[in-house]
């Protein structure tokens, strides 16, 4: 009976081991190496399992979210990619709360036709208004920041949105990696630039909110300071994890500076939860779209935690902190290391040439 168990155990392991390996040879692309083919099989195995912890997490929590915020008539949101997936979700969500909402984004015209959506099904208030921007163009985000200054003088919300994951690498104009450039770089100029916009728009009463929409992939990142392009050993989900520590590190960075400083602006980190966009266009969760799609949230429920970042009474006053599911919660520990925060910024603000950040303000 023992030696039947024991041999079950024993074949079991072996089956494992074999499973392992066919998928390796199956996932393998053979023009690189065995090593670096295993890396990223790990890397997959690292995502699989932290969806499948945050779809559980998610499953628990989001019927409790509740976006109940009061009306926000006066305030000025920003977010960029608001004309599809979460971001549309959150501009439909904030004129619904009476704002003035800019969505920067690279084809104005989708930002258009996502406006008339909204009209058509039945929310009238709020303004919205199209701005371009290209995230992945340092250039088209001083465009844009020059635009907005010239028509604004001051801003309540600044939504840092748009993002891509799990992409080939490819290069910007400006020579960075792609998620790099456009999930957090070209975010962290932006920011800055509209810094004195921001400032204006904070008042001792309400302050003004920038918020980074981040993700959960920050536990698997690590900052590669040597190689901040991973170009020697690109393994995409570690590149994409690495941009979303980075928000969440300048997150941090950026509330202690702002407070030393004493500015009436608070900064939030949020993770929407596992949702179902066109995100995901590069990974196998697309392909099998029956078979995911269940698990994930809409992104009406992803908008949530973002617009509760953004305009909710709760959150006052405690920037700084990473929401997950409309509560605060625990980030990557690099996150909290000082030297890796002024690491960020002395790197970034070499990358998008200034000598300050604050010297806009
Ligand atoms: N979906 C999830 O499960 C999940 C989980 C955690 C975090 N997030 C984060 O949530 C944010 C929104 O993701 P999503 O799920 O809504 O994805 P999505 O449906 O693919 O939307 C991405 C948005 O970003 C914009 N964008 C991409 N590249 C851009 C560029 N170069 N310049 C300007 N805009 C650009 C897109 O605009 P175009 O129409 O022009 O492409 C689109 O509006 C991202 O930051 C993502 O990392 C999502």
């Amino acid at each position: 009976m023992v030696r039947a168990i024991h041999k079950r155990r024993r074949m079991l392991f072996v089956g494992s081991v074999c499973a392992i390996i066919a998928s390796c040879i199956m996932y393998r692309n053979f023009r690189e190496s065995w090593p670096l083919t295993v890396e990223k099989f790990l890397c997959e195995v690292k995502y699989a399992l932290l969806a499948g912890k945050e779809i559980l997490y998610d499953w628990i929590n989001a019927k409790m979210n509740k976006n109940d915020c009061s009306l926000q008539s006066g305030r000025i949101a920003i977010i960029t990619g608001g004309s599809r997936g979460i971001g549309f979700e959150v501009v439909q969500m904030l004129l619904e709360l009476d704002m003035e909402v800019i969505i920067a984004c690279r084809t104005p015209s989708a930002g258009e036709k996502a406006i008339l959506k909204i009209r058509e099904s039945g929310v009238n208030t709020g303004r919205a208004k199209v701005y371009k921007l290209d995230n992945a163009s340092l250039e088209s985000v001083r465009q844009f920041a020059g635009e907005i200054k010239k028509d604004y003088k001051q801003i309540h919300i600044l939504i840092n949105n748009a993002g891509v994951m799990f992409c080939p690498y490819q290069e910007t104009e400006d020579g960075f990696e792609q998620q790099w450039a456009v999930n957090y770089l070209s975010h962290f100029l932006l920011t800055a630039l509209l810094l004195p916009l921001l400032k204006a728009g904070g008042t001792p009463e309400k302050s003004a909110r920038i918020v980074n929409v981040t993700s959960c992939a920050q536990m698997l990142g690590k900052m590669n300071f040597i190689d901040i392009n991973h170009k020697n050993k690109f393994i995409s989900g570690y590149a994409y994890a690495q941009s979303k520590l980075a928000q969440e590190i300048f997150t941090k960075g950026l509330q202690n500076l702002l407070n030393e400083k004493e500015y009436r602006v608070q900064v939030y980190s949020v993770h929407p939860g596992l949702v179902y966009t066109e995100l995901f266009i590069h990974s196998y969760v697309w392909r099998y779209k029956l078979l995911f799609q269940p698990f994930f949230k809409t992104p009406k429920q992803g908008a949530i935690s973002i617009v509760y970042a953004a305009a909710n009474e709760n959150v006052e006053n405690s920037g700084g902190i990473y929401i997950s599911n409309c509560r605060p919660s625990p980030v990557h520990p690099d996150a909290l290391n000082l030297s890796i925060q002024t690491k960020l910024f002395d790197l970034s603000l070499q990358q998008v040439q200034l000598n300050d950040f604050f010297q806009h303000v």
